[in-house]
């Protein structure tokens, strides 16, 4: 006969009062902050505000990255690559995670600007073509088009801007309507301030239209979310040294499954993107890989993995936190008269940009420096369009992250204040 099993009485845990939870969390908070600063070495000297720039890396980065080095060194670069292969493998899982997608879908390149350029060259343009874009897409992005309009005639066109700033998707979807459009190009947050422009709407917009989409998430990533599938992007490309901290001279471009399938693959295709099957043959790589190129730093792979895998044990917390701390900034800066804020749109991020009279933003740069205190500078030709509109020729950009602290900021506008009073 079974025996029934006796219930116990349950016990409800007790029910924290809303300040003991706030005391809790806030304590949680601290904690996770003094983790990351601990290991991040290059906050403790220095008040590192220019991670839109390059951020600081948590140690564990800079560490896989000397420990494949040495291995080259130890037992030869081949040798060291083959015995790091499935790390490699967890890198392109990881980095694939950060965008919501597999590490199949992800093509390992030098930086962002190689990523968008590899993702352009998959296009055929013939004259009279037409690529959607915005008032704000990176300069070097810029370029590109207009050198694609010179070499094939190409019709660049950019959609308007809505009134608080950021390209309107309305006008998107206008633009897109013309049947000779071939291609929508987007910069997620632009390099020379702290808007976000609604990627996901443009994506939709897009989407609806049949009309392949191309984003920069550059300073988007490990900054903001980002979810491939909810953009609806074809193509994404992101770097490493940014807001995921990872090291310099490493990106990455995302391809999506629709344009594998479709079997695009990048104009200057090599022997890593494709094999050589016949004298006038040659069969594409299954996944992004295609996009890549043959002879790659194994170390900042490696790196840029580790950056992706702290970046997710860290969580969304790191893009609550860095809006937040930006939002702080701000606020303190709008006490100084002073000193004006550029930063437009509904949206905005991590990255904030201001200009104080009678001052240039590069010498500000290098006295702030000489303080401690690292910030950047973004001159007028990394905006022409939207510099020109605000009337200035260029900006001091304030980049926080989920690393930094408001004491960090308080001391750092405390410092700008010293330099610019009066
Ligand atoms: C918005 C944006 N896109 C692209 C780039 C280019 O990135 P990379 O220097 O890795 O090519 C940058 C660099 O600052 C950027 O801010």
């Amino acid at each position: 006969m079974a025996i029934p099993k006796r219930r116990g009485k349950r016990v409800r845990p007790a029910r924290r009062s809303a300040p003991a939870k706030a005391a809790a969390e806030s304590a949680a908070a601290d904690t996770a902050l003094e983790r990351w600063r601990a290991d991040t070495p290059g906050c403790q000297d220095r008040i590192h505000l220019n991670n839109a720039g390059a951020a600081l890396p948590p140690r564990s980065v800079v560490e896989v990255m000397h420990r494949h080095l040495d291995r080259e060194a130890e037992i030869g670069g081949y040798e060291a690559a083959d015995e790091a292969a499935s790390r490699v493998q967890e890198a392109y899982e990881a980095v694939g995670k950060i965008v919501n997608s597999r590490g199949r879908n992800i093509a390992i390149v030098e930086n962002a600007t190689v990523a968008i350029a590899q993702a352009l060259s998959a296009f055929d343009f013939k004259p009279g073509d037409v690529l959607v874009t915005t008032r704000c897409d990176y300069p070097s992005n810029q370029l590109m088009y207009l050198s694609l309009a010179q070499r094939t005639g190409l019709v660049i066109k950019r959609a308007a801007d809505m009134a608080e700033g950021g390209v309107d998707p309305a006008s998107v979807g206008k633009l897109t309507r013309d049947p000779r459009c071939r291609l929508v190009v987007m910069t997620w947050v632009p390099t020379n301030s702290g808007l976000v422009q609604d990627v996901g709407a443009v994506g939709a917009v897009c989407e609806e239209a049949g009309i392949p989409f191309v984003v920069d998430a550059c300073q988007a990533i490990g900054q903001l979310p980002v979810d491939v599938h909810a953009v609806r992007c074809d193509y994404l490309a992101g770097t490493a040294r940014k807001f995921l901290r990872g090291p310099r001279g490493i990106g990455f471009l995302y391809v999506s499954d629709r344009a594998l399938a479709a079997g695009a693959y990048p104009l200057y295709v090599d022997m890593r993107g494709a094999d050589w099957e016949t004298a006038n043959e040659f069969q594409l790589a299954r996944g992004a890989r295609r996009f890549e190129n043959w002879e790659y730093a194994y170390a900042l792979v490696l790196g840029m993995g580790e950056a992706a895998r702290y970046a997710l044990a860290v969580g969304d917390v790191a893009f609550t936190r860095s809006r937040e701390l930006a939002a702080d900034l701000r606020e303190k800066l709008e006490t100084l008269p002073q000193v004006r804020i550029f930063d437009r749109g509904a949206d905005r991020c991590a990255i904030v940009t201001i200009a104080v009279d009678g001052h240039e933003p590069e010498e500000l740069k290098h006295r702030l420096r000489a303080r401690g205190i690292n910030t950047s500078v973004s001159d007028r030709v990394s905006g022409v369009i939207d510099f020109e509109a605000k009337g200035i020729t260029g900006a001091l950009r304030l980049s926080p992250h989920y690393y930094n602290t408001a004491a960090e900021l308080g001391a750092a506008v405390t410092v700008i204040d010293e330099l610019t009073r009066g």
